[in-house]
């Protein structure tokens, strides 16, 4: 499906394929505990977002080189731009990283190299969105956002990802609000295990402009009441909701409703690697799952591109 759309929940580390893990691997000497691709992918079968998690990190162990994170962008922007992709607002995970013994300077420079050239090469423009690992400590986030300070003019905004159950958004209070002073915008992930209550401390203690998820808001009429008031951006992802099993199956996700609503919905495609599919891809599965026509993929589309972090001439040049 290529309409024109943002990509606005994409985590970099969620497009490693498996053939250019295997490449890395041989190039770096890591060995992994899996025989070929094709083990690798037998092995994507969730129970949850612990589960995988656990995989996704264990991954990461072959990317260690700035050209290993440019050419792990490179890919996923030559891939995006085949799947109507025009602006993509790009996450990564450092501590994921820096925890490896893999410099943060590495990580961000070797993504900006890929990114610096996007518009260019394939007619996407890019920002970048620092996650926070939610299952780490405050401090560790702290220490994450000090250890930026020196590539901040390479970096939009923070979020907040990883194991969302028991660690609620409050947790990161302080960080947001140095990060928020060094000019940096916010978004969370909330609500796609945790509850309807994460999403609010996501609004209320973090000032977030966006809900990455938010699924499980529709479990509270007074929040999605607020939410389209206050035009609240929802970046959902479908397919990474059913792999995940926050959903039993993409015809029972609640997209359409939510859409019914008059929530700000976005359509994404989350850790596309191992979800089954990149964001045209997503389009057409929801299209086809939930029976969404045309006027409703324009408006998702549309959706991407008012709830994206573009303003005035830069949104008009992507749509
Ligand atoms: N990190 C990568 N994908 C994620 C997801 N779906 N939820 C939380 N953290 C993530
Ligand atoms: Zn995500």
């Amino acid at each position: 499906m290529s309409l024109p759309k943002a990509e606005l929940h994409l985590h970099i580390e969620g497009t490693l394929e498996p053939e250019l893990a295997f490449t890395l691997a041989a190039r770096n000497g890591v060995e992994l505990p899996y025989k070929d691709t094709e083990e690798l992918r037998r092995a994507y079968l969730f129970q949850d977002l612990q589960s995988f998690l656990d995989l996704y990190y264990g991954l990461m162990a072959v990317l260690h080189t700035e050209d290993d994170f440019a050419e792990l962008a490179e890919a996923y922007l030559a891939r995006a731009a085949t799947q109507g992709v025009r602006h993509a607002e790009i996450f990564f995970d450092p501590q994921a990283h820096t925890s490896r013994g893999v410099p943060i300077g590495t990580v961000i420079e070797g993504l900006a190299r890929a990114l610096d050239r996007s518009l260019e090469r394939h007619g996407i423009s890019t920002l970048l969105i620092m996650c926070f690992l939610r299952d780490e400590s405050a401090e560790s986030a702290m220490e994450t956002l000090d250890a930026a300070k020196p590539h901040l003019h390479r970096i939009a905004a923070v979020g907040l990802d990883s194991a969302e159950a028991g660690h609620p958004p409050s947790k990161f209070r302080e960080v947001y609000k140095a990060a928020d002073a060094l000019g940096l915008r916010k978004v969370a992930h909330a609500g796609e295990e945790g509850p309807p209550a994460y999403i609010r401390e996501a609004l209320d203690v973090l000032g977030v402009e966006r809900i990455d998820h938010g699924l499980r808001c529709m479990e509270d009429p007074e929040l999605v009441e607020r939410l389209v008031r206050e035009r609240v951006p929802l970046t959902l992802c479908p397919l990474s909701n059913v792999r995940l099993r926050a959903v039993d199956t993409l015809e029972e996700h609640p997209l359409a409703r939510m859409m019914d609503a008059g929530l700000l919905c976005t359509v994404n495609s989350d850790d596309p690697a191992y979800f089954g599919g990149y964001v045209g891809d997503t389009f057409h599965a929801v299209h086809e799952a939930l029976g969404l026509g045309e006027e409703r993929l324009r408006e998702l589309a549309r959706n991407s591109f008012v709830a994206s972090f573009l303003e005035g001439d830069e949104e008009r040049r992507a749509r």
